[in-house]
């Protein structure tokens, strides 16, 4: 069993957002979460920085900087959050290190051997912020029709990827594996995409307009266009080509590439194309997530509506932050950022019903037990019974709610959690201990202790993927020989 999960690599023109940090958190929870599974080192987590193209050299040249040198600070940044986030990726790649620039450089030669590259005059639209190129039927009023900004008309020679080639393939592929591009909705609308003739894939820039990228093998008056050099580092992070043209990775074929919606056509047409023409099996799943949104527009740095993960960070904590954005939305759809959403969470889901019920359990021990731990008893009541099936039924609801089948839906898993939670708070309070205590019932005293120790082992156990932090306090909690109360773990905010 191997798990090898990637994220986007992300473009280093600007600080992370909220929206960038999503797509790491459900990564990293995922890996986490198959790590407990199969074990450490099953699981591979890549990310890393997308360095090249025009938008990088035009953020460096306002930096005063040269590119790489830009790149060299900003990605420290990214590594910074995410360590502040918990991240725990395997590797790192930045699309300017030699292993990348050297697979890229060996791809583009195996395809231009191949006879699937080839050179050609191009006339039409272009984009220059999002460095596209627009056929003229997509484009109206010279807009851009990702970005809305003025495109430019160009006329040059350029080489060609052909994509068209291999749309058939991709149409077969898309239909005979339900699982590889989720959720369904986002398979179908690229099927629907794929219903008109795909254009080739304009794969250089001519250098005198655009310098910083990665020369072309065959060619030195041209650089890779970003995103073909891009996707690349899936296999430029975890392999290599042999002297056969074979790719040999101990983790390939990825088992997930998680991206944002924004960016499923290269994920999902692009990319399995250029592995199928390297003759290289196509990754096994590739996920879009929706965005983040303030008020009806997606939080981006164009837009101006950024929040920085570092402000929810120090206000709420890493772990309230992790479980507000794997919680609040199912995966897959969009979802409305504020802090008002975060406090309410907080309030009802942390304090009120996990962090009480930790509380309230060791508190008891403390109290009526002198803080001994309780020795185990079998259950006996209808309640405990339930109980302890929960307990025992959890691990499966989990594994489930977090398949590719149920499209990773963390927020169901987190559900699955809960509804222990609620379970173990709802027992406290139709037992009524204190009676118990009263009436010197210290049998059915400990066997309520006995099975709510348990039960919040469980949760803390099912809480390591996606509150790493929580879950290790409150486990270090339950592992003392003689346990305390201690303090609040989310205190209310009020
Ligand atoms: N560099 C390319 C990806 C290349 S992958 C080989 C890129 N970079 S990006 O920095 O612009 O975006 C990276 C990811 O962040 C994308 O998956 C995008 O969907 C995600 N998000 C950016 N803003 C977002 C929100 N507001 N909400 C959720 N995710 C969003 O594209």
């Amino acid at each position: 069993m191997k798990f090898y999960i990637t994220t986007p690599l992300y473009y280093i023109n600007a600080e992370p957002h909220i929206g960038h940090s999503y797509t790491n958190i459900a990564a990293d929870c995922l890996a986490r979460y198959m790590r407990q599974l199969y074990g450490e080192e099953s699981v591979y987590l890549l990310t890393g920085t997308d360095e090249h193209g025009q938008k990088i050299k035009k953020a460096a040249q306002q930096a005063g900087k040269d590119p790489k040198e830009f790149a060299d600070t900003v990605v420290e940044q990214f590594k910074h959050l995410w360590k502040v986030l918990d991240i725990s990726y395997n590797d790192f790649i930045r699309t300017t290190e030699q292993r990348h620039i050297n697979t890229v450089k060996r791809v583009l030669e195996i395809l231009y051997r191949k006879g699937d590259i080839y050179l050609a005059k191009y006339e039409g639209w272009y984009c220059t912020p999002c460095e596209t190129f627009w056929p003229s039927s997509q484009v109206s009023k010279e807009q851009c029709p990702d970005c809305q900004r003025p495109v430019e008309r160009v006329k040059e020679k350029n080489y060609f990827f052909r994509l068209s080639k291999y749309q058939d393939w991709l149409i077969n592929h898309i239909h005979t594996h339900p699982c590889f591009i989720r959720p369904s909705v986002r398979s179908r609308e690229i099927l629907s995409f794929l219903q008109q003739p795909l254009t080739d894939l304009c794969i250089s820039r001519p250098r005198e307009r655009l310098s910083w990228g990665i020369e072309l093998p065959f060619d030195s008056s041209y650089v890779t266009y970003v995103w073909f050099d891009a996707l690349i580092n899936y296999i430029s992070a975890v392999g290599t080509f042999d002297s056969q043209d074979r790719y040999h990775s101990r983790w390939w074929p990825a088992d997930l590439h998680l991206v944002g919606k924004d960016i499923l056509r290269q994920h999902a047409i692009y990319w399995p194309i250029m592995l199928y023409a390297l003759g290289i099996e196509p990754p096994k799943t590739i996920f879009a997530h929706g965005w983040w949104l303030m008020g009806k527009d997606k939080m981006s740095k164009s837009r101006g509506n950024i929040i920085s993960p570092y402000t929810i960070v120090e206000r709420f904590g890493v772990d309230v932050y992790r479980y507000f954005l794997l919680k609040d939305v199912p995966f897959g759809q969009d979802g409305h950022f504020s802090e008002e959403a975060v406090i309410k969470r907080f309030n009802s889901d942390l304090a009120n019903d996990l962090g009480n019920l930790v509380h309230r359990t060791l508190s008891m021990i403390e109290k009526y037990l002198e803080g001994k731990p309780p020795k185990e008893r079998e259950c006996r009541d209808r309640e405990e019974t339930e109980i302890e099936r929960k307990i025992e039924n959890l691990p499966s609801q989990i594994r489930n709610s977090l398949s590719a089948e149920n499209d990773f839906n963390f927020a169901f898993a987190l559900e699955q959690i809960w509804e222990l939670v609620n379970m173990a708070n709802k027992f406290i309070e139709e037992t009524k201990p204190w009676i118990l205590l009263k009436e010197k019932k210290t049998e059915k005293l400990e066997r309520f202790l006995f099975l709510l120790l348990k039960a919040i082992k469980k949760i803390a156990e099912s809480l390591q993927a996606f509150m790493p932090q929580t879950a290790r306090v409150i486990l270090e909690h339950l592992e003392k020989e003689e346990i305390k109360k201690g303090k609040a773990l989310f205190p209310r905010i009020r």
